[in-house]
């Protein structure tokens, strides 16, 4: 059969090239109930930088009984050796317990991760906004006294599951509360997906008006409405040029049952494609990865491009 391809007509206002962030083996992974073995992640690891993805998120230095699934990260990255170092190989670290088993793992690239609500704060960290603040300033220090490179994720940007529609004010000052400590990067959650394409803007805009200019901001949808690719195209509208993506569509947080797959890094290769946007990554390779990982853990992917070119 031939295989489709998008059509190529570039759009005004967009960028001629995007950095795609993966997080498919820590984001995509984390919430997986079956023990994925690290065999199989370090192989899912090296298929998608083989697929020419230059950012992939690799795993999480949390407490094994908070995220059973990334308990591994040690053996992850002493199988990877040189190919899991370096400042595109970011890892989750949510407090200097976690930085001090990353920096002796040799990374060099860390992502602390807060909440805009409080009652996620409590849930995913076991601490309110204003303890967790205290707990990542630490980390950011050292991680960039080490000559880390620090991305700081805010999570629940767009609404919770426990607390509705989130202020936008409220959601600048948690970032802005992240981004002082010296981070070099925001990542803006939607972690249920409940944005809207005007709303991404209009946090874009106040996030612009507070320092946080779109140059040193990620977006983060995950794709529970359908949403995430129609907020992403807003977001580059807007000057974002690194997008956060999950090859296949898998992801979740164990901490927001209301969370599932993010936007998958298929979906957004055909619209970046379709736009005439670079991206560096091979669409073929990535869906071959994704039939990969579909054996693997037993279902097919949730991306509509992997299961149209699957087929
Ligand atoms: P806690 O239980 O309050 O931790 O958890 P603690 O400091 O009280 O320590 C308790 C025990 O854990 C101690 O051991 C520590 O040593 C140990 P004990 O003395 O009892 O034997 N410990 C550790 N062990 C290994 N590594 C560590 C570590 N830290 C403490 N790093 C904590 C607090 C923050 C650690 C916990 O709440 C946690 O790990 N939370 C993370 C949960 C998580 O990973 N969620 C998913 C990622 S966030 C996400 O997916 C959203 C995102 O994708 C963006 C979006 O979509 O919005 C990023
Ligand atoms: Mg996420």
């Amino acid at each position: 059969m031939e295989r489709s391809l998008p059509m190529t007509e570039p759009m005004p206002g967009l960028p001629d090239r995007v950095t795609i962030y993966e997080v498919g083996p820590r984001d995509g992974l984390q919430n997986e109930k079956a023990s994925v073995p690290v065999e199989v992640k370090a192989e899912f690891v090296r298929r998608l930088l083989g697929a020419g993805l230059e950012t992939v998120e690799l795993t999480s230095f949390v407490p094994r009984r908070w995220v059973p699934q990334l308990g591994d990260a040690e053996e992850l990255l002493d199988l990877l050796g040189g190919v899991g170092l370096g400042r595109h190989r970011p890892v989750l670290v949510p407090n200097e317990k976690g930085l001090d088993r990353a920096l002796e793992r040799g990374v060099s690239s860390v992502a602390i991760f807060g909440s805009a609500t409080e009652t996620f704060a409590r849930r995913n960290l076991n601490r309110s906004v204003e303890e967790s603040v205290e707990m990542f300033a630490p980390v950011v220090t050292r991680a960039l006294d080490a000559g880390a490179w620090v991305r700081a994720y805010v999570s629940m940007c767009f609404g919770d599951p426990w607390e509705g529609p989130v202020p936008v004010q409220q959601v600048v000052d948690a970032c802005c509360r992240l981004m002082d400590l010296g981070c070099d990067q925001l990542s803006i959650g939607d972690t249920i997906g409940v944005g809207t394409p005007g709303h991404v803007l209009r946090l874009l805009d106040a996030l612009e008006d507070a320092g946080i200019g779109t140059e040193s901001t990620a977006v983060h949808f995950h794709d529970t409405y359908g949403q995430a690719l129609a907020n992403t195209t807003a977001a580059l509208r807007r000057g974002v040029r690194v997008v956060d993506a999950s090859t296949g569509g898998l992801g979740g947080c164990p901490y927001a049952k209301s969370a599932t797959g993010n936007l998958a890094t298929e979906d957004l290769v055909w619209a970046l494609d379709g736009l005439g946007i670079e991206h560096g990554v091979d669409l073929d390779a990535l869906v071959a990865t994704s039939a990969w990982m579909a054996e693997q853990l037993g279902r097919p992917a949730p991306s509509r491009v992997v299961r149209a070119l699957s087929g």
